[in-house]
């Protein structure tokens, strides 16, 4: 694990969009590995990386035929064209504006019937994929990656989860109350995003400073859930200033 630190939002976004162009352009597709299976987060932060990925598909530098993704978590209860559902969310800062063919795109389905059969499909599917070769990810107040809340065990594939009150209320901002905030969520596992070959965490302005300081200074713990990535590789946390104490 290591952290990168820059003074602005904007160079967190160029060095995470260029380390996805640089795998995205380098990627030689073959009969074993048709696809770069990239693991993509929704929120705020990451939504500068979206804007230079569009903006290097529209210069020409890279296509996203030989894209593979699977999102990282999605709304119980949320429909796809509902405006604060993950899908949505992801057709407009992404998929809409580049040549991703849709069968590529995978997002958890929200809406499923039996959702614990859809969390094993999702977990299958990334598996024939031949696994998550980048992950991006933002991180919540309280440490959470993707919606695995504190306590949340590490060793969790895909699954359906309860929301805290406190990313109900984190994320009230994008509804017109808080009742409207769905409080299930699916999520890729905190094993999912441990299993991926390299995992980008991006971290700006001081509202993050508290879970970056918990996850990759103090000692690994459930509490805070992205302090797991202090075992892994090829983990990077990029931080502005700002997310730095
Ligand atoms: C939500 C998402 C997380 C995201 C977090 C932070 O809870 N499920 O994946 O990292 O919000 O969002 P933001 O980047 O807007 O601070």
């Amino acid at each position: 694990m290591k952290v990168i630190s820059f003074e602005t939002v904007s160079e967190v976004a160029d060095y995470a969009a260029g380390e996805m162009i640089k795998a995205i352009k380098t990627f030689v597709p073959t009969e074993a590995k048709p696809y770069l299976v990239l693991g993509l987060p929704t929120g705020s932060t990451p939504i500068p990386v979206y804007e230079r990925l569009v903006q290097a598909y529209n210069n020409g530098d890279i296509s996203f035929k030989n894209v593979k993704t699977f999102n990282m978590d999605e709304y119980v209860g949320l429909t796809p064209d509902h405006p604060q559902s993950y899908h949505y969310f992801m057709q407009e800062n992404l998929f809409k504006h580049v040549d991703i063919h849709p069968e590529n795109i995978n997002i958890p389905d929200g809406m499923a019937d039996d959702i614990p059969a859809f969390c094993r499909a999702y977990e299958m599917a990334i598996q024939n994929a031949g696994g998550i070769d980048i992950q991006l990810a933002g991180i919540g107040e309280n440490g959470h990656l993707a919606f695995n809340e504190p306590n949340t065990p590490f060793d969790m594939p895909t699954h359906e989860q309860g929301l805290t009150q406190s990313t109900i209320q984190a994320n009230a901002r994008f509804f017109d109350k808080i009742e409207d905030v769905p409080t299930r969520a699916v999520t890729i596992g905190l094993k999912t995003i441990f299993d991926a070959r390299r995992v980008i965490v991006l971290a700006t302005g001081p509202k993050k400073a508290e879970a970056i300081r918990l996850a990759t200074q103090a000692p690994v713990s459930v509490n805070c859930p992205a302090s797991m990535l202090q075992n892994h590789e090829y983990a990077e946390f990029v931080c502005d200033k700002a997310a730095i104490k």
